[in-house]
């Protein structure tokens, strides 16, 4: 589906909605019981993802969004003027209105799994910039999909801008095969914008994602509150807790659901036990080291080109390039 002005337009892949039901049940079904954090993201997820970007203790944003602040005019010179811009998970486009204010690309192309945000960060942008080429695409860019609008943009160069440290919530693997794909995207001469989140001190990692306010805490639990409202679930909120630990053995925030007595849940006509103390397991978040994201993306075909972190070494901006 398609709406479209002269600048802006829109296209719904109608992400996951059909696989809801089925990857949730699978996902339950397993020893270790999960959930794909792609999940998190319906109306009230968004509103409570911004809030956690809010709190005092999440500063991957802050700090991220003051390496860019600071860095933005080398940035845009590794980037170059004119050209198209894709960008993954690309929520409220907050961080990529710094980026394009200074770089002037042709084109800008967001693509998100929730689809009212979207909507609404895409039109914003294009009246924002008057001069901007805008292509909205919703869909689950865990699974391939032919990305729409290339065809008029062909011959720009392409960079791929992925902030947030969203690579983390990859498993190497899936880090590594996600890059190889973005390369390919690139294409030789293009290259790839990345925030990554840095290894440190574990009680900061800790406190990170356990704010004071409890905010991560309800962005947890609203996955089971949308699974009850959109597939007819009777999970019980109050018979799970949230619980996220840096695991430093893997380096990797863990973020779980812990059920607080044995339970059982019906999910599709089936019922899925849960024993005390029993856990969903909701997100991983990998922290690197310039050096070991510097690696990761070499073995995906980029050559890294330039890393910019902030005075404390919290958080990473690292630029690679596809070469020709
Ligand atoms: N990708 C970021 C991170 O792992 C942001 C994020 C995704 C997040 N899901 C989250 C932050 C859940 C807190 C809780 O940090």
């Amino acid at each position: 589906m398609r709406q479209a002005s002269a600048r802006l337009s829109y296209y719904d892949l109608k992400p996951a909605r059909d696989s809801f039901l089925e990857e949730v049940a699978a996902g339950l079904a397993r020893p270790q019981k999960e959930i794909s954090p792609k999940y998190f993201y319906d109306q009230r997820g968004c509103e409570l993802f911004e809030a956690i970007c809010a709190t005092p203790e999440y500063y991957p944003t802050r700090v991220e969004t003051a390496i860019m602040q600071s860095h933005v005019r080398e940035m845009a010179r590794h980037l170059g003027a004119g050209c198209v811009v894709v960008e993954y998970g690309s929520g409220t486009s907050r961080k990529t209105r710094i980026l394009i204010g200074e770089l002037h690309p042709l084109a800008y192309i967001p693509i998100d799994i929730a689809g009212e945000q979207l909507r609404l960060a895409a039109a914003e942008l294009a009246a924002a910039f008057p001069e901007l080429i805008v292509i909205a695409v919703c869909a689950d860019y865990s699974r391939r999909f032919a990305l729409p609008g290339l065809a008029a943009l062909e011959g720009s160069r392409r960079v791929i801008y992925f902030p947030g440290s969203t690579i983390g919530n990859f498993t190497a693997p899936e880090a590594r095969r996600f890059l190889e794909h973005a390369a390919a995207l690139a294409r030789a001469g293009g290259g790839m914008l990345v925030g990554v989140d840095l290894k440190k001190e574990h009680a900061l990692l800790d406190s990170a994602y356990n704010d004071a306010r409890g905010v991560t805490a309800a962005f947890n639990l609203n996955l089971l509150a949308r699974i009850n409202r959109e597939l007819g679930a009777n999970f019980d909120l109050a018979g799970f807790r949230h619980r996220a630990f840096y695991n430093a053995r893997l380096g990797r925030i863990e973020m779980h659901l812990v059920s607080v007595r044995p339970q059982r849940v019906a999910l599709g006509g089936r019922l899925f036990s849960f024993r005390d103390g029993e856990t969903i397991h909701t997100e991983n978040s990998y922290k690197y080291s310039v050096a070991e994201f510097r690696k990761l993306a070499r073995e995906a075909g980029f050559e890294p080109v330039a890393c910019w972190t902030d005075p404390q070494r919290l958080f990473s901006v690292h630029y690679l390039s596809v070469a020709a």
